[in-house]
C-alpha cells in the first residue's frame, strides 16, 4: 500500500486551555476558542511496514527513542480495529518545534486524520477528537478550520465561524526559536498545584468563552480582542505564580507588548495573544497588516515576522 499523508495547521487559542482535569486521558480543565491558521504546518506521512517490531515515529527527520505524547493516540487508533501491523509516521514542522507555536497541536491532528485513512477506520468526528485530544488538549482544535470552540462538556469540537466570513490578519513575532524549558504539561500540572489563581482562572473561563462566542457571532473586533487579551493576561499570571514560577514569555516579547499598547494609543484596531512559549501573536484588521509588521520590525531582537491568515482543518494531502 502506498503511503497516506495529512496535513494540519496549528491553532492559536484566544481563550486558552491550561490544566486538566484527568491526566491519564488528558483532559482539559475548561473550555477554550481558538483560531485555525494557515501557512504553518505538521504534515504526517504515515505506512505500514512489515519489518517493524514497533510503530515508529520520525519527527523533522529524527527518529524518536518513543511513540511519547502520540503513544495514548495510536492506542486508541490501533483498538478500533485490533490493528496488529506496525507503521512509520513521518512527521514534519515547517515552523520551530515546541516553541509556542502549537506544533503538537497540528502534529497531532495530521496524525490522527492520516492514521484514520491508511487503518480504513471511518471514524465519527467524536472520534476523532478523542483521538486528537489524548496527544495533545490543543489538538482536537486543529482537526477544524476558522474559529474554533472546544466545548468541555463532552468534549465536543467545532467551527463556529468560517476563516473567510471574517477575514482577520495574524501576525506571529518570533522572539526565539529555543524549545520551552518546561513543557506544557509539566506546567499545567504545576500551575493547577501551586498557583493560588488556578481555581479563580477556571470558575471564570465560561464568562470568557461566552463573551468570545458572541464578540465572534456579531464579529465585534474591540470585545473578541478585550477579552482575549483579558484571558491571555489570566493565564500567564495563573503560570507566574506557579511554584516554580513559569516564565515563558522573554524580554522581547514584553517590548512586543509595549508596542502594540503604543499602536492601540494611534488608534490601530488589534490585540495579541502569547501561549506558552515567547512567541507574540497579533490579531489586526487586514487593512492594518503592513502598518503593525513595520512597527514590529523596529523591535530589537525579534528573529521573524510571519504573516497569515485563519485557515483550514486538518485533511488528506497529495502534495510533498
Ligand atoms: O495542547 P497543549 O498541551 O500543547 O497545551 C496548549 C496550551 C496553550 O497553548 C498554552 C493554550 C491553548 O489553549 O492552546
Amino acid at each position: 500500500m502506498s503511503d497516506i499523508k495529512a496535513i494540519a495547521h496549528p491553532n492559536f487559542a484566544l481563550i486558552k486551555y491550561w490544566g486538566k482535569s484527568d491526566v491519564t486521558n488528558n483532559l482539559p480543565d475548561m473550555s477554550s476558542i481558538s483560531i485555525t491558521i494557515d501557512t504553518l504546518f505538521s504534515t504526517a506521512k504515515v505506512s505500514f511496514d512489515s519489518s517493524l517490531k514497533k510503530d515508529l515515529w520520525v519527527l523533522n527527520d529524527i527518529e524518536q527513542e518513543s511513540l511519547g505524547q502520540i503513544k495514548p493516540t495510536m492506542n486508541y487508533l490501533k483498538s478500533f480495529k485490533l490493528v496488529k501491523d506496525f507503521c512509520v509516521i513521518e512527521s514534519t514542522n515547517n515552523f520551530p518545534t515546541a516553541a509556542g507555536l502549537a506544533s503538537s497541536a497540528s502534529g497531532v491532528a495530521s496524525i490522527v486524520i492520516a492514521i484514520n485513512e491508511l487503518f480504513n477506520l471511518n471514524l465519527s468526528e467524536q472520534e476523532l477528537i478523542n483521538a486528537a485530544i489524548l496527544g495533545s488538549g490543543s489538538a482536537p482544535r486543529s482537526l477544524y478550520p476558522g474559529f474554533v470552540y472546544l466545548n468541555k462538556k463532552k468534549y465536543s469540537c467545532k467551527t463556529v465561524l468560517h476563516a473567510n466570513t471574517w477575514p482577520l490578519k495574524i501576525i506571529i513575532c518570533q522572539t526565539s526559536s529555543d524549545k520551552k524549558l518546561v513543557s506544557s504539561r509539566d506546567g499545567m500540572r504545576i500551575s493547577k498545584l501551586t498557583s493560588p489563581h488556578y481555581e479563580s482562572w477556571v470558575n471564570n473561563q465560561d464568562n470568557d468563552i461566552r463573551k468570545a462566542l458572541k464578540a465572534i457571532k456579531i464579529k465585534d473586533f474591540d470585545l473578541l480582542g478585550e477579552v482575549s487579551e483579558g484571558n491571555c493576561k489570566k493565564m500567564h499570571r495563573v503560570m507566574e505564580t506557579s511554584k516554580p514560577p513559569l516564565f515563558y514569555r522573554n524580554t522581547t516579547s514584553h517590548l512586543c507588548i509595549q508596542k502594540i499598547e503604543e499602536m492601540r494609543a494611534n488608534g490601530i484596531n488589534l490585540f495579541y495573544t502569547i501561549d506558552a512559549g515567547p512567541q507574540v501573536k497579533i490579531i489586526c484588521k487586514a487593512q492594518h497588516a503592513d502598518q503593525v509588521i513595520s512597527e514590529m520590525k523596529s523591535i530589537p531582537n525579534i528573529q521573524d515576522i510571519i504573516e497569515v491568515n485563519i485557515g483550514q482543518g486538518a485533511r488528506l494531502t497529495n502534495e510533498g
